[in-house]
């Protein structure tokens, strides 16, 4: 039976790396049918603010496959990427990329025989990617970060049922839940209740800082490795490099309906329309495409064409032994056709074809919504005001004091997350904009007009910027304290 999917070529080199791929494919005799759509530059300048047209996301939607060019965004259009857009539309929670040594790939690493094995699982839709993000004063911008409970659920459980379908023996959280005690300390603590289900995987968790300098020293310490999305982001690239760089390094946007495979480099402006760019990220990202699609012999036969390709010494331009001739893009393909039922020396990889793949059911009328209703057990004990001032704390807090009730009293007054008053340092510098925090004598309940009442006696004295509740769940404080507080 053959499986429809959706193609976009992207922009730049796409076209021909795309083709290169899809030839390498269809000398494998994939059981695939390709659907091209339109996505990108073209479609952005043809006036589709998302960067595709109304067909291609029908396409996309029917079939629950899109295996992707780059794709370039438009600069100072005020239009977003389409690459992220496509991730955060369809709910790609998790972002999965693979990064291994390769043969004929030379590296500081493959020099010094240590190998590298290493997937990094990074959420893809949360974290400080909302861009929700406003100037609250002139001088001063914010960024919200959301980290949910179901949003790290799935990402991390996606990381645990991928490690025990490859055979991985173990999985890391990376985080910086000592800082970000709420955020980072609620995927942490996810992470822990869904390893607990895992129990034939080892898991453990390291800090972010400490995970990327050990990641430069002994790679070959870690396997699969979850984390937020804007650590991922960066930790991935880091992992990129440790390989060979991004044109090594595949990468899958895994959701429940949709997932979307990609190569992760750019669109190679300087090199495009020449056929000399290198595509093997494209063809590992559509390898971890037909496993996803349970077409595991068919993967292995196609990697190991590549992997023998590689150390035959056959490269293009951007790597490889510079004492070997360069070919181009078409040339390479060709190569790893005439490759295909070979066995590289080194790394060959396993048959194994013990993956179910089950077809996913893509007729949905509505959203899911993953949460369920709020607690019965939450209550609001206090308010946390932004103001815009250039005075000094002490000021601030002789006029906010005015503003104190029989239930509600000022506790602290920070800048940029630093108390300042009633105690701090005259050696804290101070930007226009301070937290006002009232809070409520021995957490008393407040309703949400005394905080309507509060913000429109505090109006009258201050320009607000915004505020935010102060929340409890149960006996447990649902906001941080402030530094030094
Ligand atoms: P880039 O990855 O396109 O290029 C960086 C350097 O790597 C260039 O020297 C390029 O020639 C080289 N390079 C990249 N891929 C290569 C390949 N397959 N073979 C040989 N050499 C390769 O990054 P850059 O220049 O920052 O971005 C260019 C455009 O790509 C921008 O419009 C950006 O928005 C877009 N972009 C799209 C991505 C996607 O679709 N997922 C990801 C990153 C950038």
């Amino acid at each position: 039976m053959m499986t429809k999917i959706t193609v976009a070529k992207g922009d730049g080199i796409g076209p021909e790396i795309m083709e290169a791929v899809i030839r390498v494919f269809k000398a494998a005799n994939l059981p695939l049918e390709y659907q091209f759509v339109d996505m990108g530059k073209w479609v952005f300048d043809k006036g589709f603010s998302n960067g595709m047209t109304p067909e291609a996301k029908a396409t996309i939607e029917s079939l629950g496959i899109l295996f992707k060019g780059p794709m370039e965004t438009p600069k100072g259009k005020g239009v977003k990427s389409v690459n992220v857009t496509a991730r955060k539309t369809w709910n790609t929670y998790a972002n999965d990329r693979h990064f291994q040594t390769l043969s004929g790939v030379q590296t500081v690493f493959s020099k010094a025989g240590i190998n590298v094995n290493i997937t990094i699982v990074r959420e893809n839709i949360e974290d400080t990617y909302g861009g929700v993000e406003h100037m609250i004063t002139e001088d001063v911008a914010i960024a919200r970060r959301y980290i949910t409970r179901q949003g790290s659920e799935q990402v991390i459980r996606y990381a645990f049922e991928m490690a025990k379908k490859k055979g991985a023996k173990r999985v890391t959280c990376g985080h910086k839940a000592n800082i970000m005690k709420l955020t980072d300390g609620m995927f942490l603590e996810v992470f822990k209740q869904v390893a607990a289900e895992y129990p034939e995987l080892q898991s453990d968790d390291i800090i972010v800082d400490d995970l990327c300098m050990k990641l430069v020293s002994r790679p070959d310490l870690f396997d699969v490795i979850v984390l937020t999305n804007l650590q991922g982001d960066i930790v991935s690239d880091l992992c990129a490099g440790l390989v060979g760089g991004l044109g090594f390094a595949p990468s899958s946007n895994i959701g429940d309906k949709i997932s979307i495979f990609e190569a992760v480099h750019g669109t190679a402006p300087d090199i495009a329309g020449k056929n000399i760019a290198n595509p093997t990220s494209l063809l590992l990202s559509g390898l971890s495409m037909l496993r996803h699609l349970g077409m595991m012999e068919k993967a292995i036969e196609i990697e190991n064409a590549l992997l023998y390709t590689l150390e035959s010494g056959v490269h293009t331009g951007d790597f490889g032994d510079k004492s070997i001739p360069s070919v181009n893009t078409t040339d390479f393909a060709n190569a790893i056709i005439s490759n295909l039922g070979k066995q590289p020396k080194n790394n060959a990889r396993p048959t194994i074809a013990d993956f179910e793949f089950h077809p996913q059911d893509l007729h949905q009328k509505e959203n899911v919504m993953l949460a369920k209703t709020s607690s019965s057990k939450h209550s609001i004990v206090g308010v946390d005001f932004f103001i815009e001032s250039t005075e000094q704390p002490a000021v601030i807090a002789h006029i906010a004091k005015k503003h104190e009730s029989d239930i509600l009293k000022l506790v602290t007054i920070t800048n940029r997350g630093t108390q300042v008053w009633p105690t701090g340092s005259v050696f804290t510098n101070l930007v226009n904009q301070y937290g006002c925090r009232f809070e409520t004598i021995d957490n008393a309940p407040l309703a949400q007009e005394d905080i309507a009442q509060l913000y429109l006696a505090m109006s009258k004295d201050f320009t607000i910027s915004s505020l935010e509740v102060l929340n409890m769940w149960g006996d447990k404080k649902a906001y941080s304290l402030a530094q030094g507080q």
